[in-house]
Parts: C-alpha cells; sequence; structure tokens
C-alpha cells in the first residue's frame, strides 16, 4: 500500500467520495456511485472488492499499453529519485530534450519543434496562440479567423471550446468563446463535397483573415467516433497550403497508434497532406502522467524569432516538461520500437473486423466502423429506430443504461450518447476483447427487450 493512501473498503471509499469529490462530466445529484477501483493491471481495473473490469475504453484513451506497464512505472520511479519536476523556463533537462529528439524523429514530416503543456486541452490553447501570433509575427495581424469542422471536440479551454462548439457542452460559456467558421465534417461522400465547397468558399472570400484550420484527422472522437478518409483531409490540408492558412491537427485522441499508425499524419501525408502544427497528449505517457505537446514546423517556429521578446510565445505553465512525465513518454515510446506492440495493435484490429459483418448485420446496430483500434457504432433506441446516425446525448438514459449493464458484465464503457466503441489497451489479450464483443451480443439482447413497445420503452 502506499504510505501516503490508507487502506479504504469499498464502501469508505465510496463514503469519502461523496462527501468530497466533483466528478467531471458528471450531473452529481442524478449519477449513478463511480467505481471504486483501487488498482490497475494491463487491460483490466479492479475495485476494492476485488471485482475486475475490462477497461474497454482505455481510461478515457489514455491508457496504451496497459494499466501500471512495469516499464513506465520503474521508468518514473527511477526519475523521480534523481529529478521530480524543475520549471521549464531558463532551466532544461534530459528527459525533456531526449524527448523532443525521440518526437521530432517519430512525428509527421515538416514537425521540427516540440512546445511541452500538460494536458490535451493546453496543446490546442497553445496551438491556437501560435497560429494567431504566427501571423501577427510575420505583419499580417488580419489572420485571426480559426476554421474548425462541425462536430470536432479539442478540450474544454476557452479556445478549445470555441473550437469544438458544436458539441453541445459549451452553452452556458456561449457568450465568451470568439467566433470560429465551421466546415462540414465530410463523414461520407457527400459531405466531403459540401466541406471542400465550404472550405474553398471561406478560401475564396476572406484567405487574408484566416489564420488557421484545425481538425481531428482520421476520427472525431468525443462527437461519435465520426470517421474521415485521409485522402479527403489532404484535400482540406493541400488547398489551405495553397491559400497560406496554417493546419493544426488535433491528435490528442488518434496519436499514438490509434488509428493503426504511430499519427493519423502519416496516413495523411500519403495523400499529400501535411499539418503544420501537431497536438498531442493522452498516450503519450502511455497515460501514466498528464502530459502534452505541441509540435511544430520550423517555420512556425521561425516566426517567433526575433530581437523582440514580445514576438516570443509568452505562455508557459508550472509543471511544462515534467522530468516524470517526460520519462514515462520516452519509456511509452520506446515500447513502440517493439515490433509486439504493433502485432498487437493488428491483432486488436483483425478482431474488429473480423466482429464486423455480425455488427452489420445485427438489427440493433446502426454504422459499425472500424479504424485501427478503435471499433464504433450506433444502438437503435426507439428514438432512432433506422434514423439518425449519431446517437441522442451524452447524458442521455440510454448512454446511462449501456455503462451500467456492461459494469455489471465486468467491462468499463462511456458511450457516447448511442454510440457505443471500444477503445482498449493495446496489450488487451485477444480473448478479452473477444469477450467483450460475446458481452455485447448479450447486452444487445437485453437492449432489444428494453426498447421493444411496451412500458418501460419511453425511458429510451
Ligand atoms: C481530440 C481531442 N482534443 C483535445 C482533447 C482535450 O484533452 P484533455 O481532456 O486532456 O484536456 C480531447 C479529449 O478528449 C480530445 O479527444
Amino acid at each position: 500500500m502506499n504510505l501516503a493512501t490508507k487502506q479504504l473498503s469499498h464502501a469508505e471509499l465510496l463514503e469519502l467520495d461523496a462527501r468530497y469529490c466533483w466528478h467531471p462530466f458528471t450531473q452529481m445529484q442524478t449519477a449513478t456511485a463511480p467505481l471504486p477501483v483501487v488498482r490497475g493491471q494491463g487491460e483490466f481495473l479492479f475495485d476494492a472488492q476485488g471485482n475486475k473490469y475490462f477497461d474497454a475504453v482505455s481510461s478515457w484513451w489514455v491508457n496504451i499499453h496497459g494499466h501500471s506497464n512495469p516499464a513506465i512505472a520503474q521508468a518514473i520511479s527511477r526519475q523521480a529519485c534523481e529529478l521530480e519536476h524543475v520549471m521549464f523556463a531558463g532551466v532544461t533537462h534530459p528527459p525533456a530534450a531526449l524527448l523532443a529528439e525521440k518526437l521530432i524523429q517519430h512525428a509527421p514530416a515538416p514537425m521540427a519543434k516540440v512546445f511541452y503543456s500538460d494536458n490535451g486541452s493546453t496543446a490546442i490553447e497553445v496551438a491556437l496562440k501560435m497560429a494567431f501570433q504566427y501571423w501577427q509575427n510575420r505583419g499580417v495581424p488580419s489572420k485571426k479567423r480559426i476554421i474548425a469542422l462541425e462536430g470536432g471536440y479539442h478540450g474544454d479551454t476557452f479556445g478549445a471550446m470555441a473550437t469544438g462548439k458544436s458539441s453541445g457542452f459549451y452553452n452556458p460559456f456561449a457568450p465568451w468563446l470568439f467566433h470560429v467558421d465551421f466546415i462540414p465534417t465530410g463523414v461520407c461522400a457527400c459531405t466531403e463535397e459540401e466541406a471542400l465547397a465550404a472550405l474553398d468558399q471561406l478560401l475564396a472570400d476572406s484567405a487574408g483573415e484566416i489564420a488557421a484550420l484545425i481538425l481531428e484527422p482520421l476520427i472525431q472522437g468525443a462527437s461519435g467516433m465520426r470517421f474521415t478518409r485521409p485522402a479527403h483531409v489532404a484535400e482540406l490540408c493541400k488547398r489551405c497550403e495553397a491559400a497560406g492558412v496554417l493546419v493544426i491537427f488535433d491528435e490528442v485522441f488518434t496519436g499514438f497508434g490509434r488509428t493503426g499508425t504511430l499519427f493519423a499524419a502519416e496516413q495523411v501525408a500519403q495523400f499529400g497532406g501535411q499539418p503544420d502544427i501537431v497536438c498531442i497528449s493522452k498516450g503519450l505517457t502511455g497515460g501514466f502522467m498528464p502530459m502534452a505537446a505541441t509540435l511544430t514546423s520550423q517555420a512556425v517556429y521561425d516566426a517567433f524569432l526575433s530581437a523582440d521578446v514580445g514576438h516570443a510565445l509568452l505562455h508557459g505553465h508550472s509543471y511544462t516538461a515534467n522530468p516524470l512525465g517526460c520519462a514515462a513518454a520516452l519509456t511509452s515510446l520506446t515500447l513502440f520500437s517493439n515490433e509486439a506492440t504493433w502485432g498487437a495493435i493488428e491483432r486488436i484490429e483483425a478482431t474488429h473486423r473480423r466482429w464486423l459483418p455480425a455488427l452489420a448485420c445485427h438489427p440493433l446496430i446502426e454504422n459499425p466502423r472500424v479504424c485501427g483500434t478503435v471499433a464504433a457504432f450506433e444502438l437503435k433506441s426507439s428514438q432512432s429506430q433506422c434514423g439518425s446516425a449519431y446517437g441522442s446525448g451524452y447524458g442521455s438514459n440510454a448512454s446511462q443504461w449501456i455503462r451500467q449493464t456492461f459494469l455489471e458484465l465486468g467491462i468499463v464503457v462511456r458511450p457516447l450518447g448511442n454510440t457505443v466503441y471500444w477503445v482498449p489497451p493495446y496489450c488487451t489479450a485477444p480473448e478479452t476483447l473477444e469477450n467483450a464483443y460475446q458481452t455485447l451480443m448479450h447486452v444487445l439482447q437485453r437492449w432489444g427487450s428494453l426498447i421493444a413497445p411496451g412500458p418501460g420503452s419511453e425511458l429510451f
């Protein structure tokens, strides 16, 4: 047991939590009790009563090599005994410099520089500030508008909220969000055309006012695992490049193997599109430490070089480049040079694909899809029997029922409305994922009887 924490029983933990904790994305008045987790190992979480749960969502998509991965845990422990933290303004340290080198070696072209921060939202804020100031420093202050994709989610700080307005989470803050031009997401051939047309129009009318386009390449995560083709993303990039508009890839979710390549940008590059700025977080430290980075091209970096301190990026966080985070990230990246990691990623994708036909013909499922280690589909409800492709609300009854039902069966999921998805840690054993699919079939049976016309169905 950790010296700083007291051993708590299942009930004590829940009681203490209820008394003092305020959970994220949670209506505390109506929420069911949280899952009291005391231990994690590999793809599993354990509660205080010894019950085991498959973490099918990698703890909000951060965990890639499994819980309590020994190599990462040891790297953090060693680093903690050497140098736990030091400010990164006017100071450097080996883990930060080594990690920056390694990130640039692995990052998509033309990334050349690493600016550290501490979570996905701050990586986005940094990227937006870089984009705004890049044009000011270059003497084009008129370029201050941002284009984003409908349905995009980029985090919960103000700039990130402005660029992800359509998520529906931000209504109370609407008066404080700056204007953003939204274009269609391009999740199918017709909206691809609409997206390109909308972008062309914006660039034709106002390229001189537009600083950057921001998007989640290949997968819009939080809005319901909406997939876009790499060729389409490349088209958007090429048009922006031609019009002198920076492109920001938000790879906070897609980075570190999620889409089958280390970065989604690699797949976009095959079609000739590339970003100027890339935001990474989540899997960066293997899910161990809160950490993020905003990577930029040399050209973006160079625009901040000047004798004038006002041209510098005057931004930073207390825990910028935290050595423990850097040590975890270095070890996590090393695990990617191990063929076993890529074998595991391929096996997860193969299992998802093997189940696709069964899901595709299931009467209660719509739009099953796979991209790398991510599989997603919509559950039909009485509200969307055959209609809407993408779920009905983050905190809906349907979502809570699905979560609770899977939990009772030993699987942690976190549906996005009616969208259910698997985003497992890469260390997930094939039989664990296989069992999860079998459990899904069982859950679907129960779902079917609940949404059948009759008493109780109105819940959904
Ligand atoms: C694509 C994307 N960008 C940014 C964020 C924000 O990251 P964080 O929650 O670490 O602030 C998220 C979080 O889910 C995300 O999925």
